[in-house]
């Protein structure tokens, strides 16, 4: 792997691959142990796009495998607002550092920074293209908790919710779990926001069932995992969805009438908390089937597995560790049961 612009190369082999080398990054990645893997190594982290989670839980992933980090954000403080092309920038900055992270609002614009460069490049979202390490750490989180509840993916019901025309999460992740074997899918997403065709019939054809519906309350039996996503206003192009109403909300409601007691309820975040947003609603955060946290958490870990991957350093995680050296607490939200290293294979 040269570098990780889509999740298209991956089959389920080179999935494995890479979550055994993050479960290996798990106890430096939740406090317990410390890496010296890329000891002196410099990231360039470049976000031409709004993002809180995604460029910190790489750059903390960077971090804790003892590199440093040297990021840039938006347009109007780079040499982009000076006319500067992909292909210069990425060429200059590569003189800088060890390999780069970049998020771009246009869909390709990350493997244009990739063909300029022999340094690795890793998509952290291009537009409503792809985001394949969101993709990576959901199916990795899918993964846990089924092995939590005994469930495999072969076979699962999995009902992917909200804006699927914009969503890059969505569109890598449908991907990812098309590898896997005779899944059910349920598309919901408000009239004008579907799923791109191409993507269903990819998935279709490797023979997985799907079905599309406009409407949010209806029951999802034996529903595996509920996927929410925030509607993508700002990649708008004069659609205008309706239906997108308060029905469309993913809340407690939804999640006891329609979904099942062992449903895993996922989002990428950031849930849209304004008011009229539709978006996961925070009546669900003590309940347990919320996984949103053990989500987000999980990046870390796999966001080193990419990097110790893509710099050849997946070795040095599995050498013996030290412990860490300051005090960290036993659960890192108020509401969680547990945050402890998922222990179990990631059962998919
Ligand atoms: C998503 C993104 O930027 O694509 N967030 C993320 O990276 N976790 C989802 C979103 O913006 O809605």
């Amino acid at each position: 792997m040269a570098h990780l612009l889509s999740v298209d190369p991956f089959d389920r082999h080179a999935v494995e691959r890479l979550f055994a080398v993050a479960r290996g990054a798990e106890p430096v990645a939740r406090r317990r142990k410390v890496c010296r893997a890329l000891e002196g190594a410099v990231l360039g982290n470049l976000f031409f796009e709004a993002s809180t989670r995604t460029r910190i839980s790489f750059a903390a992933a960077f971090c804790r495998l003892g590199g440093s980090v040297c990021d840039t954000t938006g347009f109007t403080f780079s040499s982009m607002a000076k006319g500067e092309s992909i292909q210069d920038t990425s060429r200059v900055i590569s003189g800088y550092v060890d390999a780069l992270v970049v998020r771009h609002p246009e869909r390709g614009a990350v493997a244009q920074f990739a063909q300029a460069t022999n340094i690795p490049v890793v998509n952290g979202g291009d537009g409503p293209g792809e985001h394949p390490s969101q993709a990576l750490l959901d199916l990795y989180t899918i993964g846990n908790e089924f092995a939590r509840l005994g469930k495999r993916l072969d076979g699962a019901h999995v009902a992917l919710i909200g804006d699927l025309k914009h969503g890059r999460t969505v569109h890598s992740l449908i991907k990812l779990l098309s590898l896997y074997r005779g899944l059910r899918f349920t598309l919901i997403a408000p009239a004008g926001l579907e799923m791109p065709a191409e993507l269903c019939e990819a998935v279709g054809a490797r023979d997985h069932h799907i079905e599309t519906r406009q409407v949010l309350r209806q029951p999802l039996k034996d529903l595996d995992v509920a996927y929410a996503t925030r509607i993508q206003r700002e990649r708008f192009t004069g659609e205008q969805p309706e239906g997108y109403t308060a029905d469309f909300r993913v809340d407690k409601a939804f999640l006891d009438e329609c979904c099942g007691e062992t449903t895993v309820l996922m989002h990428p975040l950031p849930r849209d908390s304004t008011a009229g947003a539709n978006d996961l609603s925070t009546d669900l955060d003590a309940d347990p089937r919320l996984a949103i946290f053990r989500q987000s958490d999980s990046g870390v870990a796999v966001r080193m597995a990419i990097f110790a991957t893509l710099l050849g350093a997946e070795r040095q995680l599995q050498g013996p560790l030290r412990d860490v050296t300051w005090r960290t607490p036993s659960a890192i939200g108020p509401n969680d049961a547990c945050s402890d290293m998922p222990s179990a294979s990631i059962g998919a």
